[in-house]
């Protein structure tokens, strides 16, 4: 790890390079509609903390193969979708739909703010800050993106339950004279950032680069930027996927695998 907790700029290049190797396993694995996560809790949740008024311009932080992008254009927003994986960008475009898709590195401050200060009435970004080495240049360019009192809204792994640290469990137990199953996660760290490699989708042909920053971390460089919350969502599974195996997510009614947050600027940063 570098000086600064919860950077890592020199693997910047190195994640980019495995996202290239990872597009054709993510674009198979997600479509054009995205998996269970996208449908049952990232774009409800987007929903509820984000008003999308026609013709708005919006940012898509890391958009992958545009899944969110084209879930916003659908709702009638003007949308510019970012990533840093060029064989991502090029998944994105073959859906053939009206977004306007950059090869951007959004750990780069200069880069991101040719983008158009004060162009934006809203930006999002939907599991990507856990997978960027470096977030506070990008925080520090969306203060000046957006337009005065518009949000960035995110989703990210849960840091306090999908970590590195996190163990996912099943137990049986007997409660009122049934025996049931319990669906636990035990925490062995969270409060140091660190960097760690993970699974991605099946058949990916390279681990990924994950990086955990507790939450006093990860909101650290929000408030340094001038941000505030004024919105933020815990979404579960409201009932197992048909046919989940035990270990699913969506077997884990209680513990919530993502976090989803509005931030907004402080009036006068
Ligand atoms: C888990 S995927 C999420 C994709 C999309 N937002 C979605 O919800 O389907 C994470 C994305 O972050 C992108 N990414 C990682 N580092 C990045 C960076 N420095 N700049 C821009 N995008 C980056 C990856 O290329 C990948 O598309």
């Amino acid at each position: 790890m570098n000086d600064s907790p919860g950077e890592w700029p020199e693997l910047v290049e190195e994640t980019r390079r495995i996202w290239n190797k990872n597009a054709e396993a993510w674009d198979s694995r997600m479509g054009e509609r995205g998996n269970d996560f996208h449908r049952e809790l990232i774009l409800p949740a987007f929903d509820r903390l984000l008003s999308v008024g026609s013709d708005d311009e919006m940012l898509d932080v890391g958009c992958g193969n545009g899944v969110v992008s084209r879930y916003l254009a659908k709702k009638g927003a003007r949308v510019t979708g970012i990533d840093a994986s060029v064989d991502l960008i090029d998944y994105a475009r073959t859906y053939r739909d009206n977004i306007s898709y950059e090869v951007l590195d959004a750990t780069d401050e200069e880069t991101l703010l040719a983008l158009g200060k004060g162009r934006f009435a809203a930006a999002i970004s939907s599991n990507v800050l856990m997978d960027m080495p470096s977030i506070s240049p990008l925080l520090r360019a969306l203060a000046k993106l957006l337009r005065p009192n518009s949000p960035f809204v995110f989703s990210l792994m849960h840091p306090c339950f999908q970590n590195p640290g996190a163990t996912r469990m099943v137990e049986q137990d007997e409660r009122d004279g049934r025996f049931g199953l319990r669906h636990a996660t035990k925490i062995s760290h969270y409060i140091e950032p660190l960097h760690y490699k993970g699974s991605l989708v099946t058949n990916s042909p390279a681990a990924s680069n994950y990086f955990h920053r507790p939450l006093h971390v990860l909101f650290a460089e929000a408030f340094a930027a001038g941000f505030v919350i004024d919105g933020l969502e815990e979404p579960t599974f409201a009932q197992p996927t048909p046919g989940a195996r035990d270990m699913s997510w969506s077997q884990f009614g209680q513990i919530p695998p993502l976090l989803v947050v509005r931030l907004r600027l402080l009036a006068g940063a």
